[in-house]
């Protein structure tokens, strides 16, 4: 290329080939569009604006994308000029024709600036998305008024309110893109170039363009369908906003109102809290005494032991990411109904339209059954996902020990056995690891990682690794009962329990939970997880339990009552034949009054701030306990692990951040004063510390 060049600090590269300007982006890993970049832009743009030689410009990013999009970091800082707004009115503006070059991901700001380009062309690797609201922003740099010109409102709007990408075909149907090519990029983008150079036609503005109006009541019929998913949440309205603004507003002003919607959001908490996660799922992946060079083993296969719920979820799950996978059972009959339970999971995605009957075809042929050991033997890793017993669990990383191939990967799924004690069981415990799945396994992201005391640093870094492959989040976690998520999530509803015993009653306590941001509160999720499964752990644990410690026995009771929830029609709740509603019942209403009789309690009137307190400070509280021991590395994988494991509302960040966010301080004085009555909730040295010190988990 002629008269290469490098501008602003690196960021930015301009080169000549013919009378076409090429301006690279150049700013590694995902040339995300911070203060150098745009100023870069800028500066590339009036260069060949100015030179008589240069007859259309190309825009393209080095490395693995266009471009990610705004630099997330800048959003805490003081917005530094150029603004990404001005830069895109620049490009377009530009008299002579400007072509963005597009291949790996085009997204946010990275997808905006395209859309101020006059044409675009893509390499079939590329993906468009504007996911700005799952950081709890809008689009702010044009894209909710120069899509919905481009496309229509409806499918602009479709693609901002979910934030999920689309293909490079699916851009062309569009009408995002002008051509997909195969072949070198950027060449293709010259020569498409000279050729709009040649023809001397009009350039295509999305800003000129008059969106088609929507059908009537089309933005009301959107509020309506997020009403519940988005409720308490500022960024998904102001989308639906935004885009009705390009339909009934003239451009400019479409424009403007959008910026301001924009800044709302982004100086909002909830913005923070999105943001706060976005970093702390990659902080995430990252392991002190893991270096990011440490070897990390291929996985080309997989097998899992136990086709239960669990087990057939986690085979779902690698078989969605490619990867072959063999499932173990000890009969046939057991395999059988294992896998027509993911035939049948599988089935009502193809209902819901999310994929084709072709797609699960290929997934099942990925997933194998066998009721051999011997079929196995060659996989990369084997996840357990056997009954939840120690003896049994020993049984089979014995057997797994000595079938599998010496440098295999032996994985429990165990939510509160002992990793090591496992690990005895065979004679490569350097090998063995937790990977504790969350149900259902192919839907929940999180994948807590637990690593032994002999697990060694490439199994940790493969298995790390492999959660992203597979569309994971890992978060690694030392070994404790309960593990972090668990162990957090039994004190979260001890206290559940025990304001039931003073005089709240289970769907109060629901709809505070549910009024902070969770889908459900803790009573609906007993009732659709199973009441059984912890009625057995508390079985298991009764031995061990002091005589002293405070132990509400109303779930046993309800159990004991044969009501295991959702299942069995009755639980917390009841059900309707059929249904999903938990319906309030008289009937659990008289038991926990009787309960509380018994214990002599006498009910109060329970408050919905005393609910919230008590729940979430008894988490956070549990947090930072766990935090002091080292069992989880940071305050944001706490967080990570509770967004995705337990469905914390993302927009709070997670408890950890949420604390900060309500104040260490205030969570301490709190605590203490709840304390007095609830000795459980004394706080923990690490809150007791911050609070004193002014300081929160932030600074950790
Ligand atoms: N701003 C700042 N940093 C960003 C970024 C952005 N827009 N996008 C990615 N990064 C950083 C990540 O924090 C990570 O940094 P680290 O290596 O220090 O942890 C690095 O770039 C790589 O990102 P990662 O997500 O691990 O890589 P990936 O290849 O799996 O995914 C993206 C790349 C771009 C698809 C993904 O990072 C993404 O979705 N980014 C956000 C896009 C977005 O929301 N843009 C709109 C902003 S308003």
């Amino acid at each position: 290329m002629k008269q290469e060049a490098t501008i602003e600090g690196g960021v930015i590269r301009f080169g000549k080939l013919g009378g076409v300007a090429v301006i690279t982006l150049t700013n590694p890993p995902v040339n995300a569009l911070g203060a150098g970049v745009r100023q870069g832009i800028a500066k590339a743009i009036d260069r060949a604006a100015g030179d008589e030689e240069v007859k259309a410009l190309v825009l393209t990013g080095a490395g693995r994308c266009f471009s990610g999009g705004a630099d997330i970091r800048e959003f805490g800082q003081p917005p530094a000029d150029p603004t990404l707004p001005a830069v895109i009115a620049r490009v377009e503006q530009c008299v002579k024709p400007v072509v963005a070059a597009i291949h790996g991901v085009a997204f946010g700001g990275g997808f905006e600036v395209p859309l101020g380009c006059h044409f675009r062309i893509a390499a079939p690797d590329s993906r468009f998305a504007l996911p700005e609201v799952k950081l709890g922003l809008i689009p702010g740099a044009g894209g909710t008024q120069r899509l919905p010109r481009l496309i229509g409102p409806e499918k602009a709007l479709g693609l901002i309110l979910s934030g999920d990408p689309i293909g490079a075909e699916e851009a062309l149907r569009l009408g995002i893109v002008d051509e997909v090519v195969k072949g070198d990029l950027v060449d293709a983008a010259v020569a498409f170039a000279e050729a709009r150079v040649a023809e001397g036609g009009p350039l295509k503005k999305a800003r000129d363009l008059t969106p088609d109006p929507p059908p009537d009541g089309f933005f009301d019929g959107q509020r309506k369908n997020i009403e519940r998913r988005a409720r308490g949440l500022i960024a998904p309205w102001h989308c639906i906003q935004s885009v009705e603004n390009a339909v009934t507003l003239p451009f400019d002003e479409g424009l403007k109102k959008e910026r301001e919607l924009f800044v709302e959001c982004r100086d909002s908490e909830q913005s923070k809290g999105q943001r706060h996660v976005f970093f702390a799922e990659r902080e995430a992946a990252k392991i002190p005494d893991v270096p990011k060079e440490t070897p990390v083993q291929a996985i080309r296969s997989a097998a899992v032991a136990g086709c239960g719920t669990m087990g057939g979820g986690i085979a779902m799950t690698f078989a969605n990411a490619g990867i072959p996978v063999r499932v173990l059972e000890t009969s046939d009959a057991l395999l059988e109904k294992g896998l027509g339970v993911v035939q049948k999971n599988y089935a009502a995605t193809v209902k819901r339209g999310r994929l084709t009957e072709a797609d699960i075809a290929a997934r099942m042929d990925l997933i194998r059954g066998t009721t051999d050991y011997a079929d196995i033997a060659d996989a990369d890793i084997v996840i357990e996902a056997v009954f939840e017993e120690m003896a049994v669990k020993k049984k089979v990383f014995g057997t797994l020990d000595a079938i599998c191939k010496p440098d295999a990967i032996l994985a429990t799924n165990t939510s509160t056995l002992d990793v090591d004690e496992i690990a005895d069981a065979t004679k490569r415990p350097d090998k063995v690891i937790g990977t504790h799945f969350f149900s259902p396994a192919n839907v929940m992201r999180l994948m807590e990682n637990v690593r032994g005391a002999r697990t060694s640093p490439e199994t940790i870094a493969t298995v790390m690794a492999l959660s992203k492959r597979i569309g994971k989040v890992g978060v690694l976690v030392g070994i404790c009962d309960g593990f972090v998520g668990n162990r957090m999530y039994h004190h979260y509803t001890r206290q559940a329990n025990f304001l039931l015993e003073e005089g709240a009653l289970p769907d109060q306590v629901d709809r505070v939970i549910y009024d902070f941001g969770f889908a459900m509160g803790p009573f609906a999720v007993g009732d659709v997880a199973g009441l059984d499964v912890g009625w057995r752990i508390r079985q298991r644990r009764a031995k061990t339990r002091p005589a002293d410690e405070r132990y509400s026995p109303i779930a046993d009771r309800i159990c004991e009552m044969g009501r295991f929830g959702q299942k069995t029609g009755t639980g917390w709740y009841r059900y309707e034949e059929g249904g999903r509603t938990p319906i309030p019942d008289p009937e659990i209403e008289a038991l926990i009054v009787q309960v509380s009789k018994e214990l002599g309690i006498e009910r109060r009137t329970i408050t919905d701030d005393e609910i919230r307190e008590r729940c979430l400070y008894a988490l956070i509280n549990e947090g930072a306990k766990i935090l002091d021991e080292g069992l989880a590395l940071r305050p944001g994988d706490v967080d990570v692990i509770w967004i995705h494991g337990y469905g914390f509302p993302v927009h709070r960040g997670g408890p950890m951040f949420y604390a900060d966010q309500v104040g260490p301080r205030e969570v301490f004085e709190a605590t203490s004063r709840l304390a007095e009555a609830h000795e459980e909730l004394r706080p923990a040295p690490l809150l007791e510390r911050l609070a004193k010190e002014g300081k929160g988990f932030k600074d950790l």
